[in-house]
């Protein structure tokens, strides 16, 4: 059986703190003129789910632009609370309410910048399967922990944090900190034994829903840097940051999946 035929890829682009209501909707008109040519899957289906990850203000005007295209859509982060005085926070159940299908958790600039613990990204985790968002969990070790071999230790910690609480995940992003924004990507070899590693450990709990979990690789994937990751059996599809703000360039990473 094909790996696409177990798990549809995903590709998706994460925005960051990047757009204005201008360059999104050229960035999105980019896109969809570019959807329709992608490969399609052996089914007929499309091979690959290509989704982006706006910022908050503009997610309404995403949703009405990907609505009837293959685009799907989701936020960078949601409050762990479901409702009440919390200035600032943006509830699963407020992204649910205008049809939100992804939310990104544990990005690693929310960890680092904005102090989110293991715990933390838990219930935020936790916050969006109830209302039934899917949660991309974001994994990743920095560069000394790497050094130090403490890789999987790592992202073992951040998954199991959540394994604790949720059930087992549909969809994980591993993003090592020092290949993100950084032009250093980690090796197809690389990444694909951290992919491997932690389909192993969920599959020790959940042996099918490990054979169903996405897990997409991000950082600093680039059109000339995709394919070799894509060929890796455990490498899901990306989650493209910087180059997923140019339209060609995050087609060109689209087509690159060749699944
Ligand atoms: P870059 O692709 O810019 O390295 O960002 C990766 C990332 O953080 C995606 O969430």
């Amino acid at each position: 059986m094909s790996r696409s035929s177990i798990r549809r890829p995903f590709i998706a682009g994460n925005w960051k703190m990047h757009g204005s209501q201008a360059t999104n909707a050229a960035l999105l008109a980019g896109l969809k003129a570019g959807l329709p040519n992608l490969p399609k899957g052996e089914a007929g289906d499309d091979a690959a789910e290509i989704a982006v990850f706006a910022p908050y203000p503009y997610l309404d005007q995403v949703s009405r632009l990907a609505a009837g295209s293959r685009l799907a859509w989701g936020a960078q982060d949601v409050s762990r609370h479901a409702v009440g005085a919390y200035t600032g926070e943006v509830a699963a159940s407020m992204l649910r309410d205008f049809g939100c299908r992804y939310a990104l958790v544990g990005h690693s600039e929310r960890r680092s910048l904005h102090g989110e613990s293991d715990a933390l990204v838990a219930e935020k985790f936790s916050a969006l399967e109830t209302v039934g968002i899917v949660p991309a969990l974001c994994l990743g070790e920095t560069l000394a922990e790497r050094q130090a071999g403490d890789t999987l230790k790592v992202v073992f910690r951040q998954l199991d944090a959540v394994l604790a609480v949720c059930g087992a995940p549909a969809l994980l992003a591993y993003e090592p900190v020092w290949a993100i924004g950084t032009g250093l990507t980690a090796t197809p070899e690389e990444a694909q034994a951290v992919h491997l590693a932690l389909r192993a450990h969920v599959a020790a709990r959940d042996a099918a829903a490990a054979e169903r979990l996405r897990i997409v690789y991000g950082g600093s994937v680039k059109a000339g840097n995709a394919a070799a990751l894509f060929a890796m059996p455990d490498i899901d599809g990306a989650l493209v940051g910087g180059a997923a703000l140019d339209a060609d360039e995050f087609l060109a990473i689209c087509r690159a999946i060749n699944v």
